[in-house]
């Protein structure tokens, strides 16, 4: 873990995933992870495509075999842990032919348990389309019957690969209700996102992975306090050798014709800017709180060009 510890106690663990490997071929989809995840808590699992975070989430719901290393969910493995466990899949496939009510009961049959098909459906905002079969939904109606057939069997453990991906910004924000609300009933909630601002809102715990290893972890808060920076600092300049003259001046980066800087302190940083940079060649200057996204992208998103090639 990178950045300053974190000072709250993590205690109660509910997963335990170590020395996790599983390799495709050549491709190390999985390169020896080891993380926990706390219980009752929403822990977001973080990366950019391919770095691995569907191979573990499906080893942790017991679809695929490790090559190396384990999961243990309440000290049981994903098999055994399957009836205390809830999952929606990234790609998850729905029955063409049968209502989102049979839908329900058809998987609550496989569980073993009674099924309140309209309390779940109302529960996902799909309360009108009980009588619907699945290929009469929108895409964003599917995924909302994949979440609830997640919570067929009541699960104290619930996986969530990518549930709010193609749902309109409405019912995303829907949906995080939704999930805050799995994680007030106590269960314990694993769940992947590409929408950084979204497991920032969720999350209290985040892990990023790349490439199938642990980059780095903590609180939403501590990530971006790591390092001490608390503003992000955005300059865009008309004139290529004076972004270059900032960074070697003023500790910045360069973005294209943009010059970028972290920092804790953004009154010094732009008054530093306002020093060095004739004001008719400013195009334009923006300074906002550090974000999630931020951490993303420098530890998860910097390597995204680096496997384009691949
Ligand atoms: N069944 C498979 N056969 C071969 N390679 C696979 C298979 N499943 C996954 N991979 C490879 O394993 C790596 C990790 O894939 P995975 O689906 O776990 O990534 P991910 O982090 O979930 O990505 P995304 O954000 O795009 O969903 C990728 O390089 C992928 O091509
Ligand atoms: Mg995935």
């Amino acid at each position: 873990m990178t950045g300053e510890p974190d000072t709250n106690a993590r205690t109660d663990v509910a997963i335990v995933v170590s020395g996790l490997i599983k390799r495709y071929g050549a491709v190390a989809a999985v390169d020896g992870l080891d993380f926990s995840i706390e219980a009752g808590k929403l822990t977001s699992i973080l990366g950019a495509n391919g770095a691995g975070k569907t191979t573990t989430l499906e080893i942790m719901e017991g679809l695929r075999t490790a090559d190396a290393g384990e999961i243990r969910i309440l000290g049981m493995t994903p098999k055994e842990a399957r009836s205390i466990t809830g999952v929606q899949l990234q790609e998850g496939t729905l029955y063409e032919d049968l209502s989102c009510l049979e839908t329900l009961r058809f998987f609550g049959r496989m569980y073993g348990c009674m099924v309140d098909g309209a309390g779940l459906l109302s529960m996902v905002g799909l309360e009108q389309k009980g009588h619907l079969r699945a290929n009469q939904l929108s895409g964003g109606q599917k995924r909302r019957l994949q979440m609830a057939i997640a919570l067929v069997n009541d699960p104290e453990v619930v996986i969530l690969d990518e549930p709010t991906t193609g749902l309109d910004p409405v019912t995303r924000r829907e949906t995080w209700n939704l999930i805050s609300r799995l994680k007030e009933d106590g269960r314990t909630v694993v769940l992947t996102t590409h929408y950084i601002d979204e497991a920032e809102a969720l999350s209290d715990w985040v892990i990023i992975v790349d490439r199938g290893k642990v980059v780095t972890q903590g609180t939403p808060a501590s990530l971006v306090r790591a390092g001490g920076n608390t503003a992000h600092v955005e300059l865009d300049v008309r004139d290529p050798a004076m972004v270059q003259r900032l960074v070697s001046l003023a500790s910045g980066r360069q973005e294209g014709d943009r010059f970028v800087a972290d920092t804790a302190d953004p009154a010094g940083m732009v008054r530093t800017l306002a020093e060095l940079v004739p004001p008719e060649i400013m195009a334009s200057l923006r300074i906002r709180s550090r974000s999630l996204e931020d951490v993303f992208l420098e530890t998860a998103g910097y390597q995204l060009e680096a496997q384009v090639p691949e």
